[in-house]
């Protein structure tokens, strides 16, 4: 059988070296422990985008952006040299600055969205970045492969592909919530009609939880008056039934632990004990992203120093927040914010002995996975996320047990609520309080819910998640 995968990011990125030579790097994440353990005997290529310069030089390096035919050892993949220009509109503009947007609702709707005859020109360019994956997958896909498309980049792909290949089986998974109808229909109204019908070109279309889901099936219904069977989770449009499934990612606990069990983390747990000596840690761990609400979270911080004087000094907050889509002036600006924020807590309760925030903007891998260790308690606050797996990663490297303090608007949520501390984000006394309550958890509680968290967070490891994808399209 074939398989082909299809996302925007591969699994592989390109840098020139200073000798000019290309050096390869691999990147992480679920989808590639899900694919990795793909039965042999599948035959599977993977299809992403060049995302840089260098990127693109190495796709050219094949007619057909084969880097494995160009001698990398990648696997069997397929990366599109897709023009600069395209690319960055549809990355950039479509993409993560409108739909992403839409789906984490982070619109200040006085001013924004704006769409405009810009706006239209871009469109134009995600349109054309989704057929070059299309023709790449309809060119490489054998009669009756599978293909699992990954995100919102690529919505318009299962449509055209359906199109110029009706032989084939085509999944589409989303790794971010879902708007509901209301907000959905900021977009004009045909953008928004053709994402919808663009994935109703899949056989089958997955989600991270339930209230993803349904807020797809309700766009469905109400903008595009389709047939939903809400209790099968099935949509008839056009002549064709799409069916929708639940696929709640989770963490490889024996890779992860195994992972965290090695030298470089151990180097880092040492140096950061030095640094919190015998306080509670509070810890997050996050891209910094606008959905991530780091903003607020460091907002309560202050309050329970402020409302709970007990703490000062004895509680030191680590805030990881690692950079993420640099090219969006948006994110540019609330990195500043974060950093501002970060200095003002510090002018303000910091003594001689006492630095209450550490925030490190640097990403380290190893670190992460040594403050996991370390962490009493854990907050991940979004402002609304796919499903977030650093709440889950937490509990399972916790040994001594972690508190978590978790935004009821993640989708991990769904999973974790009865033993996680629920915020709703927004509310930043109610946060200060909640962290106050984590603070105070005795350690026999900690460790009893973080175990059952760890178990809850590991029931769906990579590889099943992916073969549930593969099995759906049966
Ligand atoms: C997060 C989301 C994914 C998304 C990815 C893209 O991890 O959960 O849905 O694909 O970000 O990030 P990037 O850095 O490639 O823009």
């Amino acid at each position: 059988m074939q398989v082909l995968v299809a996302s925007n990011r591969g699994p592989v990125s390109f840098r020139r070296a200073e000798d000019g030579t290309l050096t390869m790097r691999r990147g992480g994440g679920g989808l590639v422990s899900g694919l990795a353990s793909v039965a042999s005997g599948t035959d599977l290529l993977w299809v992403c985008a060049a995302l840089s310069d260098d990127d693109r030089t190495a796709a050219r390096q094949d007619p057909e952006g084969r880097l494995d035919k160009a001698g990398h050892d990648t696997g069997a993949v397929r990366m599109l040299d897709i023009p600069e220009k395209t690319f960055h509109r549809a990355y950039n503009s479509v993409a993560n600055s409108t739909l992403w947007f839409i789906h984490h609702l982070l619109y200040a709707t006085p001013t924004a969205p704006h769409f405009d005859a810009v706006f239209r020109r871009d469109w134009q360019a995600y349109t054309a970045y989704n057929a070059a994956f299309a023709g790449a997958l309809g060119q490489d896909a054998e009669q009756g492969a599978k293909v699992v498309v990954q995100d919102y980049h690529l919505a318009l792909v299962p449509g055209m592909l359906r199109e110029a290949r009706p032989d084939l089986r085509i999944a589409h998974f989303s790794h971010t919530p879902w708007a509901p109808p209301a907000y959905f229909r900021l977009l004009p109204d045909d953008i928004g009609a053709a994402l919808l019908e663009g994935m109703l070109g899949a056989d089958h279309l997955g989600f991270l939880c339930d209230r993803w889901a349904e807020a797809f099936l309700s766009c469905c219904d109400e903008i595009l008056g389709a047939r939903v069977d809400p209790v099968a989770g099935t949509v008839t449009h056009r002549g064709r039934t799409t069916r929708v499934g639940v696929h709640a990612l989770g963490i490889d606990g024996p890779e992860l632990r195994e992972r965290a069990g090695r030298a470089d983390v151990a180097e880092r747990m040492a140096a950061l004990r030095e640094q919190v000596g015998d306080r509670q840690l509070l810890l997050r761990i996050d891209r910094t992203e606008l959905s991530k609400n780091i903003v607020r979270g460091l907002a309560a911080y202050w309050e329970l120093l402020l409302n709970h004087p007990e703490w000062r000094g004895r509680v030191v907050h680590l805030a990881f927040a690692y950079p993420s889509r640099t090219d969006l002036a948006e994110y540019r600006a609330y990195t500043a914010e974060v950093e501002r924020l970060a200095a003002e807590i510090n002018d303000e309760f910091g003594t001689d002995d006492w630095t209450p925030l550490i925030l490190e903007v640097k990403d380290d891998y190893a670190r992460s996975l040594a403050a996991y260790q370390l962490a009493d308690v854990l907050v991940v606050n979004p402002i609304r996320d796919g499903m977030n797996l650093v709440a889950k990663e937490g509990p399972v490297l916790s040994d001594k047990g972690c508190a978590l303090v978790l935004s009821r608007e993640a989708g991990a949520a769904a999973e974790l609520s009865d033993d996680a501390l629920i915020v709703n984000p927004f509310d930043v006394s109610q946060t200060a309080e909640m962290l106050n309550q984590a603070l105070l958890l005795s350690p026999d509680d900690r460790k009893a819910r973080a175990k059952r968290l760890s178990d809850a967070a590991t029931a769906l490891p990579p590889t099943r998640w992916f073969a549930e994808q593969l099995a759906a399209l049966d």
